[in-house]
This record gives C-alpha cells, sequence and structure tokens, in this order.
C-alpha cells in the first residue's frame, strides 16, 4: 500500500488544484458574460438545463422523450453559438471550460472508482522521497546496472545476482517476500541494487524506507535511547520493506545491538522484508554485533555475494 501520509497530501493537494481550476473558469465566464451580453443569455438558458429536465421528467415518459429531444437540439446549438462568439472576440473555442490538469480524473484521482494514473505516479515520485531514494534512483535503478562491469565468473554470479533482485522486486509482496542480505567488497554494486529495488518496490505501490545503519542508528540514539518519541522510528518497523545500507561501517554500533535485534526480530515475525547491505565477512560482523544478529541474518535472509573490481575505481579510470 502506498504511504498513507503521502497520498492524504497528495489527495489535498488534487482538491485544491481543481478548486482553483474551477473558480478560475468561474471567473472567466463571469468577466465575459458581462463583456458579451449575447454570451450571458447563452450560459444563464444553459445553466437551466437540469430544472428543465426536470420538469420535463414530470410529465410523463412520451412528453419527456420529446422535450428531453427537444432540448438537447436546443443545448447543441447554444454550445456551438458560444464557441462561435468566443472565437469572434479572439478567445479560445474551449476558453471557459474548467483546465483540469488531468482531463481523465478532472483532478479527482480516481476514474471509475479506480486511482487514475496521474496520481499512481504522484504517489510513486513522493514514495521516492518519503523512502530517500529521490536523489539517488536516477542513477542507481536496474536500468543503469551493467553487467560489463564485471567479468568471468564473477560475471555469471552478477547475473544471477540482478536477476534474483529484479523478480524480487517485480513479485514484492506486503509481506512474505522475504529478507535479502547483500554482502561483498567496496564498489561493486550493493548499494546500486538496493537502491534500484527499492525504486521498482516503490513503482509497485509499496512503502519502503532506506537508510544507511548510519541514519538508522543515531535516530535509535536521538529518539529511542530517552524514550522520547517513538513515532519517529515508527518508519522503520511499520514500512514493507526496510534497507539497511552499509551496516558495519559505523563505529561503535555496540550500544545499538539490542534495538536493531528488537528491529530485525520484530519485522521478521510481522511477515516483513528487510534487505541489509554490508562489506563485512560474516566473521567481522560475529565481531561488530551480537551472534544472536548475526545467526538471524545469515540463517534467514537470502544472501548474495557480491563479486567483481571495485566499480567505483572502475568509472575513475575511465575518466582519466
Ligand atoms: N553494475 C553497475 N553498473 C553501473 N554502475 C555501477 C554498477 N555497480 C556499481 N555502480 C556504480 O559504482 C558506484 C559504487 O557502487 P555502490 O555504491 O553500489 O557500491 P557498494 O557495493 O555499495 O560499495 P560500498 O561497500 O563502498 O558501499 C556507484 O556510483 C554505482 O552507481
Ligand atoms: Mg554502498
Amino acid at each position: 500500500m502506498f504511504n498513507r501520509d503521502d497520498y492524504v497530501k497528495i489527495k489535498s493537494k488534487y482538491e485544491d488544484i481543481r478548486r482553483k481550476a474551477e473558480s478560475n473558469s468561474k471567473e472567466r465566464i463571469e468577466r465575459l458574460c458581462k463583456e458579451i451580453p449575447e454570451l450571458k443569455n447563452i450560459c444563464d438558458i444553459l445553466s437551466d438545463t437540469g430544472p428543465r429536465v426536470y420538469a420535463a421528467a414530470l410529465e410523463g415518459k412520451e412528453e419527456f422523450d420529446k422535450k428531453f429531444e427537444d432540448i438537447k437540439r436546443e443545448n447543441d446549438a447554444l454550445l456551438q453559438r458560444k464557441r462561435e462568439i468566443l472565437t469572434e472576440n479572439g478567445y479560445p473555442a474551449d476558453y471557459l471550460e474548467v483546465k483540469y490538469s488531468c482531463p481523465l480524473c478532472r483532478d479527482e484521482g480516481n476514474v471509475n472508482g479506480r486511482m487514475c494514473d496521474c496520481m499512481k505516479k504522484e504517489l510513486v515520485i513522493a514514495g521516492y522521497s518519503s523512502a530517500g531514494i529521490a536523489g539517488l534512483c536516477g542513477r542507481m535503478n536496474f536500468d543503469t546496472f551493467d553487467l560489463s562491469y564485471y567479468e568471468g565468473a564473477e560475471r555469471k554470479n552478477m547475473e544471477i545476482v540482478l536477476q534474483k533482485c529484479r523478480e524480487y522486486a517485480e513479485n514484492f509482496r506486503d509481506t512474505g517476500s522475504g529478507s535479502l542480505l547483500f554482502f561483498g567488497g567496496t564498489g561493486l554494486g550493493k548499494t546500486h541494487l538496493s537502491v534500484a529495488v527499492a525504486k521498482r518496490v516503490i513503482e509497485g505501490g509499496h512503502t519502503c524506507v532506506y537508510t544507511t545503519a548510519d541514519d538508522l542508528f543515531s535516530d535509535f540514539r536521538k529518539y529511542r535511547f530517552d524514550n522520547s518519541d517513538d513515532a519517529e522510528t515508527d518508519k522503520y518497523s511499520e514500512c514493507e520493506l526496510l534497507i539497511i545500507d552499509d551496516l558495519g561501517t559505523e563505529l561503535n554500533g555496540r550500544d545499538i545491538v539490542p534495538f536493531l535485534y528488537n528491529l530485525l526480530n520484530q519485522r521478521l515475525n510481522a511477515g516483513r522484508s528487510t534487505l541489509i547491505s554490508t562489506n563485512l565477512s560474516n566473521n567481522r560482523l560475529l565481531e561488530t554485533y551480537d551472534e544472536r544478529i548475526v545467526s538471524r541474518l545469515f540463517g534467514e535472509f537470502l544472501t548474495f555475494r557480491f563479486t567483481g573490481k571495485d566499480i567505483r575505481m572502475q568509472k575513475l579510470k575511465k575518466q582519466l
């Protein structure tokens, strides 16, 4: 499900846009009706259509069918004349119509009870920001992930990693998709693929939070240590996909172990997915964190080993 806060914000933005478009059209009508009496006359007759149809309906079916046809014919002629008057006076023929940003849903966000594509797009863009990947996902996505940076067996391995990550993101479900652990040396594409997964998962309408372990831990220290504001860290437990990047690069992570353990445990028990990337080996992870965390990571997460030669360096060399 899309982020609720984003949805509420966008829905209210749509209402504002719609109201503005309607009031702009009303202003144009009032102004031109003052300037052009014939136009005013036409607008008055047209705005009386509803009561005329209603009155005809009270006269029985046969009479109604006939009168309805008459009203329709008359209205068509008036609408045609209205367009002519506008063009004769140098305005576009549709000058008085409401100019919706999305003609399909008329800025309602829904068409026939289904969310309009325009609103889905807005939610996806807002989702990138809420997830914390807005500045990254233009560069780091599946389309920009280039396998030619890897060679031989390392490339074979990365082909599989890429394929599995694509499938994972494509088929992502609210719960039960499982969790992933990316590990391997620096510059091999862990962050790149994490962001690519996040982007696709958000496009599929799911909530996601991308954070570095550093930022996650400083949020825990800020909001959890003194129990001041749990709400600030709720997003980490509640989002459908949590991505913790660069686990192990933070300094003095041990004080955070109980919080990290609770978070991962809570998410695993709720069937929510977590993606962790690290360039620490199993042993180094054991030294840095509790065994309970490490055994959970390696036991319950599907692990992908990133192989190859530092792509950051490869790119730098190319530029020289
Ligand atoms: N397969 C790839 N195709 C294109 N660009 C890539 C690929 N892999 C990585 N890059 C780029 O190389 C740079 C380093 O990659 P990334 O940040 O994903 O590495 P990392 O494995 O997360 O490294 P670290 O462990 O240091 O965090 C980024 O700019 C990324 O976009
Ligand atoms: Mg990284």
